[in-house]
């Protein structure tokens, strides 16, 4: 599992950075994979109300945003905001990806689709001030609270320091450490003891696709999902876009890539193949289960809606068969 880390921060030994450092350091060690994105350091444009993304569900502007945050905010389980504050809010460059993320709310209030991560993702918020006001935090924690909406992530909480201004005034705080032991604890523990799925096919453009975002959206609390493909295509096939969305499930900015990517983080307790299961590495310990279904792909809609229905069925078994 991904957590990922939105560095606002614009002071490289600031005490945002030794916050944001410490609270990932202790979730690599419980055994989470962590990505922090240092975003002052980043190409960022900030929204400029095109109102694409309210019609068609997609921003039109190409920065680091597009290429890297929005794929990285999809794949992550743990969202986790650190920001100084700065004029009672985060940052400036926090702030204009949070406003591009103007583009998930729109996916998700105006198109009506829902992120297969939604019922597990969850996010934490970071932050640290220089005055010790009663409502130093107040505006950070609201912005935080529907940036974590837009992207179907539930504010699971934060850890906010008052007073603290001089480079290492933080790691001179005397419960820090411990205040973020304990709260990667909490985050990470409903993670804890889910069972590793893969799902694999040719080209992972449609059927392992399909199958990964039902399991997710179906049982994301009992189970950790990828996905991958003996010869990844370039792009996901927009068909199986369309007819997921069909089904209200947001299939956007995910891309094909290979098993052994997939794998590369995760062990799979089960391989579950689409027919294709010689091509599929050995795996020790992981069961295997081919579902031989036809490739939709190059076939016509309907056919693409026929494999997406019988993949919902057999996610849907699957799920009662481990529970
Ligand atoms: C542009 C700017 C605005 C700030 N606004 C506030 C503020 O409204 N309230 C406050 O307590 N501190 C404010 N500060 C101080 C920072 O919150 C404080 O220095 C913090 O520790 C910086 O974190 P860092 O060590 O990660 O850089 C501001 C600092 C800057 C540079």
């Amino acid at each position: 599992m991904l957590v990922l880390g939105l560095q606002g921060g614009p002071r490289k030994k600031g005490n945002t950075n030794y916050l944001i450092s410490a609270f990932m350091d202790a979730a690599e060690k419980s055994g989470a994979r962590t990505l922090t994105i240092d975003v002052t350091r980043k190409n960022i444009i900030p929204c400029k109300e095109y109102t694409v993304c309210e019609k068609k569900g997609f921003c039109p502007i190409d920065d680091d945003v597009k290429d890297e945050i929005y794929p990285l905010l999809r794949q992550a389980e743990v969202v986790v905001v650190a920001s100084p504050i700065f004029f009672y809010n985060m940052s400036a460059q926090l702030k204009a990806v949070v406003d591009r993320c103007q583009m998930f709310w729109a996916r998700k209030y105006k198109l009506k689709l829902k992120d297969p991560a939604a019922n597990m993702r969850c996010g934490f918020l970071l932050s640290v001030g220089a005055t010790k006001g009663k409502n130093l935090f107040e505006g950070l924690q609201l912005t935080t609270q529907y940036f974590f909406d837009a992207i179907w992530a539930k504010f699971e909480g934060s850890l906010t320091y008052r007073g603290i201004e001089g480079p290492n005034d933080l790691a001179a705080h005397p419960t820090v450490l411990q205040d973020v032991a304990k709260a990667v604890e909490s985050i990470l523990k409903p993670f804890e003891g889910r069972k590793k799925v893969l799902f694999a096919c040719r080209e992972n453009a449609c059927r392992s696709q399909m199958a990964s975002a039902f399991a997710q959206y179906l049982a994301g609390d009992k189970l950790e999902v990828i996905n991958g493909g003996s010869e990844p295509a370039e792009e996901v096939n927009p068909d199986m876009v369309e007819v997921m969305h069909e089904k209200g499930i947001d299939m956007g900015f995910r891309s094909p890539q290979s098993i052994d990517e997939a794998i590369s983080h995760v062990k799979p307790d089960y391989i579950i193949t689409m027919g294709c299961e010689e091509q599929c590495p050995y795996i020790p310990g992981a069961q295997k289960q081919d579902w031989d279904l036809p490739d939709p792909a190059g076939k016509p809609i309907g056919f693409m809606r026929d494999v997406r229905n019988e993949i919902e069925k057999r996610v849907q078994d699957f799920i009662e068969d481990i529970a």
